[in-house]
C-alpha cells in the first residue's frame, strides 16, 4: 500500500506545484451599465473603463457585461453573436454579442427595444426614472447569472462582480441556482440610489418566492435591488475605506446600515484610482500647456486661457472651480452661498455642472450677478473639465457624502488643491494643510468637518492665507501633484479578493 500512496501523493503535489506555476487565470464577469468615454453619467464610467484594464494587466481574464445601449454598440469593435437566450421576462429574446471596447473584452446584451435608450440609461429627458428600469436591470442581472454553467461562449466565470443597484439582483439570481455557482462580489458606488420598486414587480422577476422577505431582497415592503446585492453577495466592497464604515451608521446608511452591519465581515473598502493616461498634465493634449510637479509654469498659461475662455478679469487671486453633477449630494448650494465671501477676498470661480434645474438656475443667476469673476457652463463637457482643472488653483468638493469622489483626485494630479468636506473618499485622499503637515511637507489640500457654510468658509480662509505665501503654496502643490492614486494597487486588492473567493465558487 505505501508504494501506492507515494506515487499518488507525488503526482498530487506535482499537480499543485504546477497549478502554482501556471495558475488557471481567474475568470471574472464584470457587470455594469456605463463606460467612459462612450457612455458616462458619472465616476462609475471612469472606474469601469480603468479597473478592468488594470485587472487584465494582472492576468485576470475579465470580461464586461453591459446592456447594448446604442453608444456602447457604436463603440464596440469586432462584435459577433455568441448566444441566444430565452429570458423568463415574457417574450423578450436575448442576444449576446461579444467584442472589444478599447481592447477590453465585452459582452453586450441585446433585448428587443429594451436597451434602445439613446441618451441616459436611467432617466428620460425630463430626469424621470424610466418606467421599465426594474426590467432592464433585472435582465442585466439574470443574464450575468446565466453565465454560471459555462454554456455561454464556452466561458464560465469564477466570479461575477456587479456594480451598484443596477447589478444588485445578480447575486440573487446566482443564489437561486441549484448546484455549483460562481462567487459574487457587489460594489457599492453610491448607496443613495437603491432601485426600490413596488412589491408587485416581484412576480415578474422569476426568483424563488422566499426571496421576497426580510431575509432577502424585500425592504420596507418594496423590492430593493441594492438590498439584494448587499444580502446575497459573497463579498461587498465600497469605493473607499471610510465610506465602508460610514454606511454602517444610521447617519450615512440610507436605511441600509442595519443590513450592512449584519454583513460587516463581508464588507471592505477599496479606494478608486486615477487613470493617469487620461488625467496627467504632463501629457494632456486638451489643455493650453503641459506642466509637471517640478515645473508648473504651464499651469499659469492654462489659467490665463481659462480666464479668457470664461471672460474672467485678470487678477492675482486664486481661481476656484467646481466640476460636478448638480444634486443635493454634491453640496454645490454651499459653494453658491460662500461665493460672495470668496469673491470679496479676491477669488474667482468657474463652475461646470448639470443636474437639478433649481441648482442650474441658481448657477445662471450667479454668473450674471458676478460677471467677470464667476464663469458658469451648464452641461456635460469632458474636455472642458480638463481645461478647468488645469487652469484653476483650487477644486471645491463640499459633498454632503462622497463614496469616493474622483474630481479631488484629478485636482491633486493637476496641482489644483482640493478643498473638501472631510467625508467618505474625500477624507481618505486629501490631507489638510495644518501647521504640522505644512512643516512635514505632507499637506495636499484643505478639509473641513461638517457640510456647512461656516466649515467651507473657514477652509477657504485658510486657502487664501496659504495663497498669500507663494512659496508654501508651491510646496503644497508639488506634494499634491506627487501623490500616487493609480489603479495598480486597487486592482491588486480586487484580484486578491477574487482569489480568496475562488474556492467557495465551485
Ligand atoms: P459622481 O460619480 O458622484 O458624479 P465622481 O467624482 O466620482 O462623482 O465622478 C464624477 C466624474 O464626472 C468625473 O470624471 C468628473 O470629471 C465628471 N463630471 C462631472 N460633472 C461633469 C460635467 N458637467 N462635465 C464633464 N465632466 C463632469
Ligand atoms: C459614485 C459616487 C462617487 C464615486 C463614483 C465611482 O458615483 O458618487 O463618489 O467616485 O461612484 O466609484
Amino acid at each position: 500500500m505505501p508504494q501506492c500512496v507515494l506515487p499518488w501523493l507525488t503526482s498530487w503535489s506535482i499537480q499543485r506545484a504546477l497549478a502554482k506555476r501556471l495558475p488557471d487565470p481567474l475568470r471574472v464577469l464584470y457587470v455594469s451599465t456605463e463606460l467612459y468615454p462612450a457612455l458616462k453619467t458619472g465616476g462609475l464610467a471612469d472606474v469601469n473603463a480603468a479597473l478592468p484594464k488594470a485587472l487584465l494587466g494582472l492576468g485576470v481574464d475579465i470580461r464586461l457585461l453591459l446592456p447594448a445601449y446604442p453608444a456602447l454598440l457604436q463603440a464596440a469593435a469586432g462584435l459577433r453573436p455568441v448566444a441566444q437566450l430565452r429570458s423568463p421576462f415574457g417574450d423578450i429574446e436575448v442576444r449576446l454579442l461579444y467584442g472589444q471596447i478599447d481592447s477590453v473584452p465585452v459582452y453586450l446584451i441585446e433585448a428587443g427595444n429594451l436597451y434602445q435608450r439613446p441618451d441616459n440609461p436611467y432617466v428620460d429627458g425630463e430626469g424621470r426614472d424610466w418606467p421599465d428600469n426594474y426590467l432592464q436591470f433585472a435582465l442585466l442581472s439574470w443574464t450575468a447569472a446565466s453565465f454560471a454553467d459555462g454554456a455561454i461562449d464556452d466561458w464560465r466565470p469564477d466570479i461575477v462582480h456587479g456594480h451598484d443597484w443596477h447589478a444588485g439582483l445578480a447575486p440573487a439570481y446566482l443564489a437561486a441556482r441549484a448546484g455549483a455557482r460562481p462567487g459574487s462580489v457587489f460594489t457599492v458606488h453610491n448607496l443613495a440610489f437603491q432601485g426600490a420598486f413596488p412589491a408587485t414587480i416581484f412576480n415578474k422577476l422569476a426568483l424563488p418566492a422566499g426571496f421576497f422577505s426580510m431575509d432577502g431582497l424585500e425592504f420596507y415592503g418594496n423590492v430593493n435591488y441594492m438590498k439584494s446585492g448587499l444580502h446575497f453577495a459573497d463579498r461587498i466592497t465600497t469605493v473607499s475605506p471610510m465610506y465602508s464604515l460610514e454606511i454602517q451608521t444610521p447617519e450615512q446608511g440610507f436605511g441600509m446600515d442595519g443590513v450592512l452591519r449584519a454583513r460587516a465581515g463581508a464588507v471592505c473598502g477599496i479606494l478608486n484610482g486615477v487613470d493617469y493616461d487620461l488625467w496627467n498634465p504632463q501629457s494632456d493634449t486638451t489643455i493650453a500647456a503641459r506642466y509637471c510637479a517640478q515645473d508648473a509654469a504651464g499651469k499659469g498659461e492654462c489659467k490665463h486661457a481659462l480666464r479668457a475662455e470664461f471672460g474672467l478679469a485678470s487678477s492675482g487671486g486664486p481661481v476656484f472651480c467646481v466640476i460636478s453633477r448638480l444634486t443635493a449630494q454634491k453640496g454645490v448650494d454651499l459653494v453658491l452661498d460662500a461665493l460672495p465671501a470668496l469673491l470679496r477676498r479676491g477669488g474667482q470661480m468657474v463652475l461646470l455642472g448639470s443636474g437639478e434645474p433649481a441648482l442650474e438656475a441658481q448657477l445662471r443667476v450667479a454668473a450674471a450677478r458676478f460677471r467677470g469673476a464667476v464663469g458658469v457652463r451648464l452641461g456635460y463637457d469632458e474636455r472642458l473639465a480638463h481645461r478647468i482643472l488645469a487652469g484653476s488653483d483650487v477644486i471645491v468638493v463640499p459633498s454632503r457624502f462622497e463614496p469616493c469622489g474622483l474630481t479631488q483626485l484629478y485636482g491633486l494630479a493637476y496641482g489644483t488643491l482640493p478643498l473638501v468636506h472631510h467625508v467618505g473618499g474625500l477624507a481618505d485622499t486629501v490631507r489638510d494643510t495644518t501647521k504640522e503637515r505644512l512643516a512635514a511637507g505632507t499637506a495636499t489640500g484643505f478639509t473641513f468637518e461638517g457640510a456647512t457654510l461656516g466649515g467651507l468658509r473657514e477652509a477657504a480662509a485658510r486657502a487664501f492665507a496659504l495663497w498669500s505665501k507663494p512659496v508654501l503654496w508651491e510646496q503644497v502643490r508639488r506634494t499634491a501633484m506627487s501623490q500616487q492614486f493609480g489603479w495598480a494597487a486597487p486592482a491588486r486588492h480586487y484580484r486578491d479578493l477574487y482569489q480568496d473567493l475562488r474556492p467557495v465558487a465551485q
